[in-house]
Parts: structure tokens; sequence; C-alpha cells
């Protein structure tokens, strides 16, 4: 009886919830995202995948030592291989500056297991074309007064699913949208890959 007992909690124990993250970009997220789980019993970077050949973001995977690859266009939206690729190798979707929509496809076999970060305070400066520094641009544009990170599920239209996690910080009137993006990369850092965890240890 005890025996069994060891193995059924063993077996526990030994679930590995396997990270694929999506990124488009220099990948600063990304490399954060796979330094906190580096040696984590229970969560596992297996890929990462760009849309851009050029993306800092796969020098930083290969420097990791993290399988890593580029996809076009009909890979990801007009053909099932980067579907099959991810279910394959991952339990979670980790979009980390990952800039092209995401086809239902992809949505419909990951129901509430793909994360986005989004570098304001959803639902304001969101939607098509807003990302990166097209959004601390804005933000200091608009003179607003504080901004933040959204972490939030992914449906299909852009940045609109549902909330998981938000934190502000002041702007400050004399702030540039330099300032803003330093300010958001650093909440970025700090709390990405604790939500990532508390999502997934919440699900089991
Ligand atoms: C991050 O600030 C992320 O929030 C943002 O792109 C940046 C990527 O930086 N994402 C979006 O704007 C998505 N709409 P990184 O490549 O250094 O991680």
């Amino acid at each position: 009886m005890l025996l069994i007992i060891y193995f059924i909690c063993e077996q526990q124990v030994l679930i590995m919830n396997r990270i694929v993250i999506l990124a488009s970009g220099s990948g600063s997220n990304a490399e954060n995202i796979i330094k906190y789980f580096n040696n984590n019993k229970s969560v596992s970077v297996t890929q990462v995948l760009s849309n851009k050949k050029d993306a800092k973001v796969l020098e930083r995977a290969k420097r990791l030592k993290i399988s890593n690859s580029y996809f076009n266009r009909d890979d990801f939206s007009k053909s099932d291989k980067i579907l099959e690729l991810l279910k394959e190798h991952a339990d979670y979707v980790i979009l980390a500056g990952f800039l092209w929509k995401i086809p239902e496809s992809i949505i419909n076999a990951f129901p509430n297991k793909i994360i986005n970060i989004h570098p304001a305070l959803l639902p304001k400066f969101g939607g098509k074309g807003m990302y990166g520094m097209h959004v601390h641009n804005a933000v200091v544009e608009n003179e607003e007064k504080e901004s933040g990170i959204t972490i939030h599920y992914v449906n299909e239209n852009y940045d609109e699913g549902a909330i998981i996690f938000q934190e502000k910080f002041k702007v400050l009137p004399s702030d540039t949208a330099d300032d803003v993006a330093n300010k958001v990369h650093k909440l970025e850092y700090e709390y990405f890959p604790k939500v990532i965890e508390q999502v997934i240890s919440e699900n089991g």
C-alpha cells in the first residue's frame, strides 16, 4: 500500500508543464522567463519560436541552449505546421513580445493556455498596431498619469482576452517614452514569470 502511495506521489511530482515562447523581437522577457524556470521541477521552456528570422530572441535562446526556430506566415496561418509543433511541445504558449494575431485553430487547441503580456493597462492602448514603443509614445502623448503592464489570456481579438494580472506605475510629466519603456520592462521582468508560474500551479 505504502509503495502505491509513494508511486502516486512521485508521478505527481514528475508532471512537467512545457512552455513554448513565441516572440518577434529582442526577447528580453523570453530570456528572463527561461532563466526563471531553469532547473524548475515542474515547468520547463522547451522551445522559442519567432516569426522574424533575425530576431535577437533566437540568438538569446541559442545562447541559453533552448531549441529555437523561425516560421513564416504560411507555416503559422495557412498550414497546421506550427499548430502541430505546439501540440507536440507545449502545454502553455507564452507570447513575449509576439506581434502576429494567433490563428483560431491554435486558440481552440490551447483554451486558457495562451498568455500574453501587454505593455500598458488594457483596455487602454491595446489593439492592432499597439505594441512596443508605439504604446509608450501614445502614453506620453496622451499625458497619462499612470501606465503599467497587463498579463492576459489570448482570444481571437488583439488584447481582449480575460485579464489575469495588472500592475501600475506613475508616469511623471518629465518621463519620455524611453523612461516609460524602462518602467514597463522592470515590472515585466518582476511579474511575468511569477504570474505564469501561478497560473500553472492553479491549474494543477
Ligand atoms: C514587451 O514590452 C512586451 O510587453 C511588448 O513587447 C515588448 C517586448 O520586449 N509586447 C507588445 O507590445 C504586444 N502587444 P522584449 O522583446 O525585450 O521581451
